[in-house]
């Protein structure tokens, strides 16, 4: 019952259900950022344990919303977010960190250091996602991505599949709405 009672509580706080209207405002997150909610700082926790170096010296997050990886990364990372709100957000949050307001795939496709990527952006339903894929298969080929962990609501999506030569699921998370799977790529 505790079990059911901590659920209730995590997907509640996710969500931030504070009005009666919950699938208006569920339908209004999913348009904006293309996710029915921000990640729980549990995912965040996982998506994190899930890198080899968490202090390593090049660490780039796609799509940092409202902050829930960001606040767990070190102060030397990246983070970028293009959505108004958001990016101010994050700027007054993290005012001495790197927070950029800028095309995640841009960027990716203009990597010049080895780096360690964190992706939130969504890969299903995402019009962009394709054009995600390319961007990292060519840092990768380019030797500029040396492991990347993102999230998916399945398990069989394996969105960066035969990209790199390890992928694996790195964990379930039941503490976010939905239930998440980390995927870990790695050369
Ligand atoms: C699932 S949400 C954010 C999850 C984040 N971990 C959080 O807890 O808020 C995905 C974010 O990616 C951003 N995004 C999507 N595509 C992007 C792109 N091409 N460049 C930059 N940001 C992007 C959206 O604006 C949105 O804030």
């Amino acid at each position: 019952m505790n079990a059911i009672a901590g659920l209730y509580t995590a997907y509640r706080a996710q969500l931030q259900l504070k009005s009666a209207n919950v699938i208006s405002s569920i339908a209004a997150r999913t348009r904006a950022i293309g996710a029915i909610c921000e990640s729980s700082q549990y995912l965040a926790s996982r998506m994190h344990a899930a890198i080899t170096d968490p202090n390593a010296a090049q660490i780039v997050e796609l799509g940092a919303g409202f902050g829930s990886v960001t606040q767990l990364l070190p102060e030397n990372a990246v983070s970028l977010e293009r959505e108004e709100e958001r990016y101010s957000y994050l700027r007054e949050m993290y005012p001495n960190r790197t927070v950029l307001d800028v095309d995640a795939i841009q960027f990716v496709s203009n990597l010049e250091e080895p780096t360690i990527v964190l992706s939130c952006i969504p890969s299903v339903n995402n019009p962009e996602f394709a054009r995600l894929r390319t961007a990292v298969t060519q840092s990768r080929q380019r030797g500029l991505i040396v492991e990347l962990v993102t999230y998916t609501y399945f398990p069989i999506n394996n969105p960066f599949s035969g990209i790199f030569s390890v992928e694996r699921r790195a964990g379930l998370e039941v503490r976010n709405v939905p239930p998440a799977f980390v995927w870990k790529y790695k050369c």
